[in-house]
């Protein structure tokens, strides 16, 4: 990584940033908050908690009913959400953007929808780095349908082994499912080799955004994805929120997964036919109020320096990490260039679980434990791990009292 990458431009002000999130002012246990836990979730800017407390003070009501001024205006804001987050992954239509409760959902609505049209014997090709809401939705197909599961080997550095990806494809192969960029390793994947590889052999890929899409620009037609997961709780948003993207001609192949109101074209006694996408895959009302925080919280995202976030958290992320590097005890999983913001670490003979409570002592949130990466964990050897994360609101300050409070807690535990 070259020395520029590093500088962040003198525009880039944390601290302004960091004074946009209410919450960054609490203390715990005396102390001043560190969050260092935006993987696992992030805190949310005040236009996020403005924009829901707006639609619940002042317009609300349900969404696609429209004879009524609120329930039209709740439809505006729901469709404008839409459209928010299309622009965000630049999707070429909004109809594209399935809104579901998470990356859990839109992955499990594709592994239903597409499970469908499966048999026995075909193949699916995973890997060893993905998160649990990747593995276990096609685990459903494998025990139910006899689908076949490959898995691509990741290296000691943290990357996938993309020989042995290319090498898993067959005639039998059905679709490529896999992480962005995981969220224990950092490891970004490389997505456009992974999208042309696959397409190579006529195979649609879907890639969990979850991690990525907070820290990279995404644009799902530069990468040629066919499908595209994210979660609105990690990007600033609230929780119950997220997003399945698909390409046209993809979303119109596959049947709806889950039947009720407002997916349907018409029902009788008899017979029952879908409404179009994304509708066809939106039974019932949908996460208004989460909708509309998710698009305050893009909005909010698109007008930042993504770039000088991103350069920002690599300052951080490489600040701590040297630190940890140079002690002889600490394990550091996933060392892969160009990592994104997390850092996965053990310390010989100390559990994470103890590191973890008593950083919290000290205000400071870290995770800990096998961040539903069970055979990601296996495949390093390690059951339990910490894990430090970074955001925007992230400061040099918050990297060095982490530093230091792990210091102490060594201390405790040595
Ligand atoms: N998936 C979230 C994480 O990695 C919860 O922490």
């Amino acid at each position: 990584m070259s020395a520029s990458f590093l500088q962040v431009p003198a525009s880039f002000d944390a601290a302004a940033i960091r004074s946009e999130f209410p919450i960054l002012t609490r203390q715990i246990g005396g102390q001043p908050l560190v969050y260092l836990d935006s993987a696992a979730s992030a805190q949310k800017p005040t236009c996020v908690i403005e924009a829901m407390r707006h639609a619940m003070e002042y317009s609300y009501a349900n969404v696609h009913r429209g004879l009524h001024t609120l329930a039209n205006e709740t439809t505006d804001a729901l469709e404008t959400a839409r459209q928010t987050i299309a622009t965000f992954l630049n999707a070429a239509s909004d109809q594209e953007i399935i809104l579901t409760s998470g990356t859990t959902a839109s992955i499990n609505l594709l592994a239903s929808s597409f499970g469908l049209g499966l048999k026995a014997g075909d193949e699916i090709i995973l890997s060893e780095m993905e998160h649990h809401s990747n593995i276990v939705p096609w685990h459903f197909l494998r025990e139910r349908l006899g689908v076949v599961l490959h898995w691509v080997r990741v290296c000691d550095d943290g990357t996938l082994d993309m020989e042995h990806y290319e090498s898993l494809f067959s005639a039998k192969t059905r679709l490529v499912s896999l992480t962005h960029m995981s969220n224990v390793l950092g490891t970004i994947n490389d997505a456009k080799t992974i999208v042309a590889l696959a397409h190579k052999h006529d195979v649609p890929v879907l890639l969990d955004g979850s991690q990525a899409a907070v820290h990279m620009v995404v644009d799902v037609q530069d990468l040629d994805v066919d499908f595209y997961a994210i979660t609105g709780h990690k990007l600033y948003g609230p929780t119950g929120i997220g997003a399945l993207y698909g390409k046209m001609d993809r979303l119109r192949a596959l049947p709806p997964w889950q039947g009720g109101g407002e997916m349907i074209e018409s029902v009788s006694l008899e017979t029952v036919s879908y409404a179009d996408p994304p509708h066809r895959f939106e039974a019932g009302t949908p996460p208004i109020l989460e909708a509309i925080g998710f698009g305050a919280a893009l909005q909010w995202l698109m007008v930042q320096d993504r770039n000088a976030i991103a350069e920002h958290e690599e300052q951080l992320r490489r600040h701590v990490e040297d630190h940890l590097i140079a002690c002889e005890d600490v394990r550091i999983l996933g060392q892969a260039k160009g990592k994104g913001a997390v850092i996965s670490f053990e310390i010989e003979g100390m559990h994470a679980h103890d590191i973890a409570q008593l950083l919290d002592k000290y205000g400071v949130a870290i995770r800990a434990g096998n961040h539903c990466a069970e055979p990601l964990m296996r495949r390093f050897g390690s059951s339990s791990s910490c894990r430090v994360s970074f955001a925007a609101y992230n400061t040099m300050q918050d990297a060095q009292i982490f530093l230091t409070s792990l210091q102490k807690v060594r201390g405790f535990l040595e």
